[in-house]
């Protein structure tokens, strides 16, 4: 049996002011809007937000009648409509404030608020008295008060002419009211007295349709937020169902590489397994697990017993008690080359004083842990290491001129790279990495971050040691925090918030 669906749905919502279904426009062979859809009702006032070239003010030109759609059916006030003009736009109540302001610099404000429909007395003659008084009340309207309606429009800041355009058109009292980045110039009192206007308006019915590129004013004010990428729509949500981040994700199609990505950590035997590790004097009774192809934090202040972890680890420090396992089989390095051959290579902390070896090439630096692979009878293979540290080079993107110049010459960022590129060319199982993006640009850390994932995303274990928490939170799936060599506590992804990481940070330190 087919049921009748009803018209109306329950709690009465009035009808739609205006139906876009599968909205397509195209520029020549520039397909420029892809079967955009969306529904606006009396009284919303709706963002709408994208990159430059999204095709917002495309969109809403053809709303506006000032361009018709190549194809898609527009519905206006509960009859299809094909608006054909601007002008039977306006008449069909819609208003539409653009982008690039309309104003005539040398008119009076009232002039230009009249333009185009100078009221005039029984005598014919433009009745200035009488626009005077209905500019004042315009401009009052939308909280410019202190606009003058005789001034000169082109002794007006960008953001007075922006609002005495906005006056022009909220005067006409649409039913809906497109403004294309209407506080872009606007300061922020002036910001205040719009949203107050908008508001206003809205509580009267008038719909809105607002093109903006600042998110917190879009999210405070809006009821949905409309985000347009490549001529389609990719969300359509009310401000409290997404995040900033989010939009700018939808935005762009691109996930923030400061930002965490989640990862799947496959469910398996622990690549690591401390258990009651202290040494001589730092580190007591450190016990935890870390997961094969993990990122794993640890977080801790200055002093916390990171670097003194790592140092374990990697064989640089003495085990004192306690036990350590590596892929299921007992891991006691007596030096970091022991470490090394068992798979576990650490990128120190501090470049310069641990890192680096100045007075050798480039290519040096990357092959100096893996020389021994390289090495043709007592000789270093000097193809296998140009080609070897060249293909790491290339995965990790090192900018430079020749592989044989100073690693002195290159930039932190590009040095750092090439410490990785020597710390994977051992082909580790266990990366150990401490404060790996310290001291570099950002540019450069955003791709150090991407290794990182990529890496991890191979299948190597990694451990991220630092002291920021942005980094902290945009690598790791887990985090142990330190605190006075003692573990304060383990973090799963979905309980890193910043307070409860520095809570722990912070523990045993009250005295
Ligand atoms: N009249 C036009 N003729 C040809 N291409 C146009 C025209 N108007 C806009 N475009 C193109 O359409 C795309 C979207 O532009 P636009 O709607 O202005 O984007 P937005 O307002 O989101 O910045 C851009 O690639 C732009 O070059
Ligand atoms: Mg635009």
């Amino acid at each position: 049996m087919i049921r009748a669906v009803p018209a109306v749905e329950e709690g009465h919502a009035p009808p739609p002011l205006l139906v876009l279904d599968g909205v397509e426009k195209s520029f020549g062979p520039n397909q420029v809007l892809k079967n955009v859809s969306f529904t606006v009702h009396p009284g919303e006032v709706i963002g709408l937000l994208g990159e430059n070239g999204a095709g917002k003010s495309t969109l809403m030109n053809i709303v506006s009648g000032a361009l018709r759609p190549s194809g898609g059916q527009i519905s206006y006030d509960g009859a299809t409509h094909e608006l054909g003009s601007i002008t039977e736009g306006i008449e069909a109540g819609i208003s539409f404030v653009h982008q690039e302001l309309s104003i005539v610099g040398s008119l009076s404000v009232a002039e230009n608020l009249f333009l185009g429909r100078l009221p005039r007395n029984r005598l014919g003659l433009v009745d200035f008295a009488a626009i005077r008084s209905a500019s004042r009340a315009m401009l009052d309207g939308i909280g410019a008060d202190w606009i003058r309606p005789e001034r000169l429009a082109g002794s007006l800041r960008a953001g007075e002419q922006q609002l005495v355009e906005i006056a022009r058109a909220a005067a006409r009292k649409p039913r809906l009211l497109i403004l294309d980045e209407p506080t872009s110039s606007l300061t922020p009192h002036e910001v205040a007295s719009f949203l107050a206007y908008v508001r206003r308006v809205r509580s009267e019915g008038t719909a809105i349709i607002f093109i903006t590129h600042r998110l917190e004013e879009a999210m405070e004010i809006c009821d949905r937020l409309l985000v347009l990428r490549n001529g389609q729509i990719v969300s359509d949500l009310p401000p409290g169902r997404t995040s900033r981040a989010q939009i700018i994700r939808d935005m762009t199609g691109k996930q923030s590489l400061f930002e965490y990505q989640p990862r799947a950590v496959p469910v398996s035997a622990p690549a690591l397994l401390l258990s009651d590790v202290s040494d001589r004097d730092h580190l007591r009774d450190i016990s935890l697990e870390v997961r094969r192809g993990e990122v794993f934090g640890l977080f801790g202040l200055v002093g916390a017993g990171r670097t003194e972890l790592l140092e374990t680890i990697c064989g640089a420090r003495r085990l004192r008690a306690g036990r350590m396992e590596l892929m299921g089989q007992r891991h006691a390095p007596v030096d970091p080359a022991h470490a090394l051959r068992d798979g576990v290579a650490l990128v120190p902390e501090g470049r310069k004083t641990a890192g680096i070896l100045p007075q050798h090439s480039v290519r040096r630096n990357a092959s100096a842990a893996a020389l021994r692979s390289m090495a043709h009878g007592p000789l270093v293979a000097t193809a296998i290491e140009a080609q070897r540290t060249g293909a790491e080079f290339k995965a990790l993107g090192v900018r430079m001129e020749s592989d044989r110049q100073p690693i002195t010459t290159l930039s932190g960022g590009n040095q750092q790279k090439v410490i990785f590129a020597r710390a994977l060319l051992a082909q580790p199982r266990l990366l150990l990495l401490d404060e790996p993006t310290h001291g570099v640009d950002i540019g450069a850390k955003a791709e150090l971050y991407e290794i990182v994932r990529r890496t991890a995303d191979e299948g190597l274990t990694v451990i991220v040691a630092s002291s920021e928490l942005p980094e902290i939170n945009a690598l790791c799936d887990r985090v142990a925090v330190l605190s006075k060599g003692r573990l304060a506590g383990i973090l799963e992804r979905d309980k890193m918030d910043d307070a409860t990481l520095l809570r722990l940070a912070f523990s045993g330190h009250e005295e």
